[in-house]
């Protein structure tokens, strides 16, 4: 039997189809129970390690939080590694693909470097910087033997109360397409030559930023969600003009994998969706790669489980995130390929894509972790990176001679608890799947920035409250509030009202009345309403979910870069004016929005 790992192999470009040829040959030689389980991915706290080896596992992945203990990029590196291992003793030796959601960087791990969320980028409208970021994400996921990215998302958002408009760069498709085209190249680097690239995932496939608020029917942990995996209702040709965009042009940019969205179609769950996973995505739009489920994906199809992976797979599903009860499924699947419900054929077809796809990333001739990277993770070099995103991705709405801020400034006052807090600036897909406050992960906070950014002597207090209680009214030249959203990932983060909370307008009223210039900076995975609140403010900055590098916000504040960011979302004056249409280009409801789409002052 040919070893296939120590086969002489040319990643990336196959200019003589060997890798087809090696596919077909491979393929050839797999048992039914090889073919299924080179289609299952499965989540790795539910798996036997043995099952790995045994039930020909092709897929692992670590969902949000999923991290191994202690937390670090060594850890990390042994945990995949010896997951490996596990895969390459089988008969065949095929090697896994262990998958991640490094959404903002490599952020689940302890030290990585986080980049702003893709709301940011999207206000920094600069493909190069995305294109970089890719780079540096990929490179320090391969450090821990990961090479499988569950990204960039490339939803267009049309609704900002979804808990996941930061993740998705813009509701302008033509943006998303833009941004998402550099990010896969970034992290597949030129078809995945050399040892840096992954395999990027352009997800949830598709109108997962189009569905109507409330109509979804998922309940998690005691949350009700809104409009995460609901349902989107728009004609056919609105779905292409605005959700389908960015998939074209990210298939032309070289993406591989797809993942299929939780969300449905005027009714239809997209897992169960045959015309447009296969008529469209697969022959349409001549999508080559694999298509992966999302998260339990199958199981809303239908009461019966057998039927949901009947329809799931005969609808062009090519692997299956089950992602912990893989047994029920590769039972279920078994039979169902034995019965004849789903033909040999479509397995084939699945098998072989997943397969083509671990040959050209090169997975056969380097299946483990690549050491030689690990300090590239948190480097100087991809913090630096991250400041400057930071700084390009700041939108000054407002700024009444207050900024920039002179660094001799005798006395500043900051307040407001987002002012030094890594895990509030980081937001969710940090360390944990929903996020968490406090310092969850090294970085430099907004406070740390501004204070090594004065000049001796400036005094700079701080206080989260804003209590000042020594400084007479009007006392400091400028007072600094940072304000804005908790922590918060899918589902969770779907909200009603996005109004500040009464403490954050509190902490606003209190440092405004001891400084002469009042600069507000907010903390936000999306526009929050603001209408009243700016009247009473000199200068305004959206700085959304910046990550660890919170000198990239001093930097601007104090003039040593200019703010050049733009908005990705049109900023509603009230909640009555949401959704935004993307097809009409502007707010559902009455009057013109706050600022529109693509606002952003200069300094
Ligand atoms: C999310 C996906 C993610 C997956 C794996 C799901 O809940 O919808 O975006 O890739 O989990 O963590």
């Amino acid at each position: 039997m040919m070893n296939w790992c120590a086969a002489p192999f040319q990643s990336g470009r196959d200019p003589q189809g060997l890798i087809s040829l090696r596919v077909k040959d491979l393929l050839s030689r797999m048992t039914l129970a090889e073919k299924l389980g080179q289609i299952t991915l499965v989540e790795k706290n539910s798996i036997s390690k043995k099952d790995i080896t045994a039930r020909f596992i092709g897929g692992l992945l670590s969902g949000g939080g999923g991290y191994p203990l202690p937390n670090t990029p060594a850890s990390w590196a042994e945990m995949v590694n010896s997951f490996q291992e596990q895969a390459l003793r089988a008969r065949l030796g095929i090697p896994l693909l262990y998958g991640v959601d490094a959404v903002h960087g490599h952020a689940a791990v302890w030290g990585a470097t986080v980049f702003p969320h893709n709301i940011g980028l999207g206000a920094a409208r600069n493909p190069e910087l995305v294109q970089l970021i890719g780079t540096a994400t990929a490179e320090e996921m391969v450090a821990t033997g990961i090479y499988w990215n569950y990204a960039p998302v490339v939803a267009v958002p049309q609704d900002i109360r979804w808990g996941r408009t930061y993740e998705g760069f813009s509701e302008d498709p033509h943006l998303v397409a833009a941004l998402a085209v550099a990010y896969v190249k970034g992290l597949q680097g030129e078809e995945f030559a050399g040892r840096t690239a992954v395999l990027a995932t352009p997800k949830h496939f598709v109108g997962d930023g189009a569905t109507a608020w409330g109509s979804s029917t998922t309940e998690f942990q005691g949350q009700r969600y809104a409009l995460d995996q609901g349902d989107a209702r728009l004609d056919e040709a609105a779905l292409r003009a605005v959700h389908l965009l960015p998939y074209r042009a990210a298939i032309e940019a070289g993406a591989l994998c797809i993942m299929v969205s939780l969300s449905s179609f005027n009714g239809l769950k997209m897992h169960a969706h045959k015309h447009l996973l296969t008529e469209i995505l697969k022959r349409e739009l001549g999508f080559r790669g694999f298509l992966v489920s999302d998260w339990e994906g199958i199981d809303p199809i239908s009461s019966d489980y057998y039927d949901a992976i009947v329809i799931a797979i005969n609808a062009g599903l090519d692997m299956v995130m089950v992602p912990c009860d893989y047994q029920r499924f590769l039972d279920g699947l078994t039979r169902a390929v034995e019965r004849g419900d789903v033909p040999i054929g479509r397995i084939d077809d699945a098998v072989s894509r997943v397969l083509t796809v671990k040959f050209q990333l090169g997975l056969f001739e380097h299946p483990f972790a690549n050491d030689a990277l690990l300090p590239s993770i948190g480097s100087a070099e991809h913090r630096a990176l991250a400041r400057e995103a930071v700084r390009q991705s700041l939108v000054l709405l407002k700024n009444d001679r207050a900024l920039p801020i002179p660094k001799d400034i005798p006395l500043l006052l900051i307040a407001g608890a987002a002012a030094n807090d890594i895990g509030l600036q980081c937001g969710g897909w940090t360390i944990e799947w929903q996020g968490k406050v406090g310092d969850i992960t090294p970085g430099i906070t907004i406070l740390d920035g501004i204070r090594a950014t004065v000049h001796n002597p400036s005094v700079v207090r701080f206080d989260p409250e804003g209590q000042f209680a020594d400084i007479p009214a009007g006392g400091a030249e400028v007072g600094i509030a940072v304000v804005g959203e908790m922590p918060y990932a899918e589902g969770f983060g779907d909200r009603a009202d996005l109004a500040l909370s009464p403490q954050d307008r509190e902490v606003i009223a209190r440092v405004r009345a001891k400084c002469k210039k009042l600069v507000v900076i907010l903390i936000s995975g999306r526009p929050m309403i603001i209408t009243d609140l700016l009247p009473q403010v000199d200068a305004f900055v959206a700085a959304w979910l910046p990550g660890t590098e919170g000198q990239g916000v001093a930097d601007v504040l104090f003039g040593d870069y200019p703010f050049t960011g733009r908005l990705p979302y049109t900023w509603p004056r009230s909640m009555d004016q949401l959704p935004f249409d993307s097809l009409r280009r502007k707010l559902t409801g009455p009057g013109e929005p706050l600022f529109p789409f693509g606002f952003g002052l200069t300094t």
